[in-house]
Parts: C-alpha cells; sequence; structure tokens
C-alpha cells in the first residue's frame, strides 16, 4: 500500500494517464489528475488539475496547488506520425516541445517540490521507439529518445538528493493514441498502469513492459539497420 505517498499524474485524463491514476488510488496513494482540462478528468477518488506540460505558468501553478507531492509520473504525450524529412515542421517540433521540453519543465517544477517533501520518485513513460526509430514515425521516436537521454541524465542528478527517476518502456497500448493498431497487438494500459505502479513502489529505475521494449533494447547492442 502506499498511504504515505502523494502522486501527480500529467495527462490523466484519459489512455495510461486515467489507469496509473486510478491505480495509484487504489493502492491508497493522494492522487492529483494533471490533465489539460481538469473537467475532461473522471477517474474516481482523485484532485483534477489545470496542467498543459507545455505551458511553463501553468506548471507553475499545478505545483503551487499540488505542493505536497512526493511521485511524478510524466505520462502526457503525443504522437504526430510525422517522418522527418517530408512531415510539417510544426508537428516535428510539436513533438519535442510534449516528450522533451515539456516533460523536462515539469520535472524542473516539481523535482524541488518533491525534495522540500523528503524525497520521492519521478517516473517518465517512454516508449520502445525510445531505442527504435522507424521512419514512419520519426518524429516521435526522436523526440522520445530525447526523453530517455533525459532521464538518464536526470537521474544522475536526481539521486544524490533523494529522488529516484525511473523510465517506463512499452510498445502498443490499447488507447486513442494507437486506435488504428489491430487490438492483438496491444497491451491493455490497465495492465501497464500496474506494472508502473509496482515498479515505482518497488524503486525501479527501468520498467520493460512487453517483449517490444525487450527486444528494442536488446537490438541497442547489434549492427545498426
Ligand atoms: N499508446 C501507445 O501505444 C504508447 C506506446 C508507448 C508509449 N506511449 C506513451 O504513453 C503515454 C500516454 O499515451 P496514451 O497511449 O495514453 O495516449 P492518449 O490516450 O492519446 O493520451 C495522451 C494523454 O496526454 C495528454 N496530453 C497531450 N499533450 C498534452 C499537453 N501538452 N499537456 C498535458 N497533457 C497532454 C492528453 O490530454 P488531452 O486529452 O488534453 O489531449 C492525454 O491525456 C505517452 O507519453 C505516449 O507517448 C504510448
Amino acid at each position: 500500500m502506499s498511504e504515505n505517498i502523494t502522486v501527480l499524474v500529467t495527462g490523466a485524463n484519459r489512455g495510461l494517464g486515467s489507469k496509473i491514476a486510478a491505480e495509484f488510488v487504489a493502492r491508497g496513494a493522494k492522487v492529483y489528475a494533471a490533465a489539460r482540462k481538469p473537467e475532461s478528468v473522471d477517474a474516481a477518488g482523485v484532485i483534477p488539475v489545470q496542467l498543459d506540460i507545455t505551458d511553463p505558468e501553468s506548471i507553475r501553478r499545478a505545483a503551487e496547488v499540488a505542493n505536497d507531492v512526493t511521485v511524478l509520473v510524466n505520462n502526457a504525450g503525443i504522437s504526430t506520425r510525422a517522418n522527418l524529412l517530408t512531415g510539417p515542421m510544426e508537428d516535428i517540433r510539436a513533438e519535442m516541445e510534449s516528450h522533451y521540453f515539456g516533460t523536462l519543465n515539469v520535472i524542473r517544477e516539481f523535482a524541488p517540490v518533491i525534495e522540500r517533501n523528503g524525497g520521492g520518485s519521478i517516473l517518465n513513460v517512454l516508449s520502445a521507439l525510445s531505442w527504435k526509430h522507424p521512419a514512419g514515425s520519426g518524429a516521435y521516436a526522436a523526440a522520445k529518445a530525447a526523453a530517455w537521454a533525459l532521464t538518464d541524465a536526470v537521474r544522475e542528478e536526481l539521486g544524490p538528493r533523494g529522488v529516484t527517476v525511473a523510465a517506463l518502456h512499452v510498445g502498443y497500448m490499447d488507447t486513442d493514441m494507437v486506435s488504428y493498431i489491430p487490438a492483438d497487438q496491444k497491451t491493455d494500459p490497465a495492465v501497464v498502469a500496474r506494472m508502473a505502479v509496482d515498479g515505482v513502489l518497488g524503486g525501479a529505475t527501468e520498467i520493460l513492459v512487453d517483449d517490444t521494449a525487450r527486444r528494442a533494447k536488446a537490438a541497442l547492442s547489434g549492427a545498426v539497420s
């Protein structure tokens, strides 16, 4: 159980974020469900908070409200499916603004909050595509790779300050983001949420959800394709 922790989950109004928020509630935690539109949050037992990860002022306001946070879950993200050579530059930039700069801005604002509250954890929801970079998802994969590097660097900075930084890597999940993928290729996000919460509570720094993520990591030591 996790009665003594206070969690903030970004993008908690739908998809994996809503499942992670619900899973922490089920384990007894206090949970802020952060969303661009807090009125769209429907998970039971959470405290909705307005937070757009691309808007530093909204992140600052959220950190004032949720000033007792000890666990931050950076889940919010987008997928434009832009390729890098001919995709719209605004989509390529939007992926970086979300997965990289957005996640970094939230960490910069909340890491001092977690420290002031005696330490805790940050979980960044990454992807198998942090490690595998297909042309058709070039913008997304580059942004998730950047977020992976960010995760490692921030872990080194925050570890000595009492904050554990973890990454979750997963293939397809059954959410709106990949509604075009057949159901039999997707993992139930509730299952992923349970693994995420188990990982955070167990002090893990890397959570590999499925074979897609495990294979992508293993392939890093192979030849460049
Ligand atoms: N689905 C997959 O197959 C898959 C695989 C690997 C990794 N992931 C990652 O898992 C995470 C969750 O994705 P999902 O599958 O649950 O997708 P989703 O169902 O499309 O949900 C995305 C969530 O992120 C929020 N969001 C997007 N931009 C935001 C912003 N600027 N500020 C605040 N919230 C924002 C959305 O809020 P709105 O409702 O306001 O749009 C929504 O709550 C993402 O980081 C994604 O990259 C997904």
